[in-house]
């Protein structure tokens, strides 16, 4: 889709990168690390010790947990790493995962590499909350963890206190092992993000992942982390161990910089944020669209129904045609493809005037030829 929005000039509101760098202060401690040679050679297995303290501080100031640097954080290449290595090291072929689907599209990649099976819980709209009991009858004798991602991509959908703690329960019941991805952590417009690892009995069976990319607005740093109890994080440094090494050396000395920017930086990310779903929210529903407005992260997911239209791919195929615009189908992030045939997902971690300009090129859809 990427590829298609350069080939045809359109507004590039597929990928969910942003389209202005981050804080300078990060950027120039990169720049700083470079020259000063911080970083340049394979740093440590596990991370640098810097970037481990400061993802400790963050996990403790932010949500009270204590994480020790040590043995308790591994630093990754983003979080696609973390995912990737996670699976590898906690499945055996033949297991299942239970993911919330739609599922951002590399944990089907992933569980399949470990060679286990996914068993999707459909989300649905208009709020896309999870069924709970649906959840609890995917669980078998074969399931070995659950794959949780809050502030949710596609959807928007943040996991509330209530879900959280019935699916600690089922976690603990049944035995099971939850990893979370957490890369939209601080990108919450209503309620709040609640790690899981936070509850009673969930900290030695959960592994949290976490990403620079989208709290920082630096996606092609490519630094993540997991947190976790020694033993799950020394499960998954193994697998990591073999796919990277390490990675980004300089890099982390930035992050580390980052993380330990005050709580204005982090509410000023999320204000913007919500301004910017706001504008385009505007904009898609003037076009026409179901707008199913995002309680986090900053996709808008979409249905394409009101306008007479039912796939979501032609649809996605043809706008960059029909009004300058890209987009990627939810269909894709579906195993039950018939859940999301006819929703579209837009990003908006992009710079006010180029929504504006989104907004009016969508206005004109109505009336475009197909
Ligand atoms: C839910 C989710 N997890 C993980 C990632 C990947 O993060 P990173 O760029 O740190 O690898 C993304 C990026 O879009 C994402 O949306």
């Amino acid at each position: 889709m990427s590829a298609l929005a350069v080939e045809t000039g359109s507004i590039n509101l597929g990928q969910g990168f942003p389209d202005t760098d981050g804080p300078a202060e990060i950027a120039q401690a990169a720049a700083d690390a470079v020259l000063a040679g911080r970083g340049n050679q394979y740093p440590p297995g596990p991370g640098i010790p810097e970037l481990r303290q400061a993802i400790s501080a963050h996990q403790k100031r932010f949500y009270d947990l204590d994480t020790d640097p040590e043995t308790e954080v591994l630093v990754t290449a983003g979080a696609t790493e973390a995912i990737a290595a996670a699976m590898l090291a906690l499945l055996e072929p033949g297991d299942e995962v239970i993911a919330l689907e739609p599922y951002y599209d590399s944990y089907a990649a992933c569980i399949a590499m470990a060679g286990a099976a996914r068993v999707p819980v459909t989300l649905r709209p208009p709020e896309f909350r999870p069924d709970l009991d649906a959840l609890r009858d995917a669980v078998s004798s074969r399931t070995r963890l659950i794959l949780l991602n809050s502030p949710h991509n596609p959807t928007g959908m943040v996991l509330t206190a209530d879900e959280l703690r019935a699916i600690a329960n089922l976690a603990i019941e049944r035995d099971l092992l939850v990893v979370t991805d957490e890369v939209y952590e601080h990108i919450v417009f209503d309620g709040e993000h609640i790690p899981i690892a936070t509850l009673p009995g969930m900290r030695g069976r959960t592994v949290t992942i976490g990403s620079a990319g989208k709290t920082f607005s630096f996606t092609g740093w490519k630094v993540g982390w997991v947190t976790g109890s020694p033993e799950l994080v020394a499960a998954v440094r193994t697998a990591k161990q073999f796919l990277t090494y390490v990675s980004s050396g300089p890099f982390q000395y930035a992050i580390a910089v980052g993380l330990a920017l005050p709580d204005s930086f982090y509410a000023s990310l999320a204000d913007g944020l919500r301004r910017r779903r706001d504008l385009l929210a505007a904009g898609l529903r003037e076009a026409g669209l179901d707008v199913f407005s995002p309680q986090g992260t900053y996709f808008i997911t979409t249905d394409i129904a009101p306008l007479g239209e039912s796939e979501g791919l032609t649809f996605c195929r043809t706008l960059p045609l029909r009004c300058g615009i890209v987009a990627v189908p939810n269909v894709v992030f579906y195993d039950n493809r018939q859940a999301g045939q006819s929703q579209v997902r837009f990003a908006f971690c992009k710079r006010d005037d180029v929504l504006a300009e989104a907004a009016a090129r969508l206005r004109g859809l109505r009336s475009a030829t197909r």
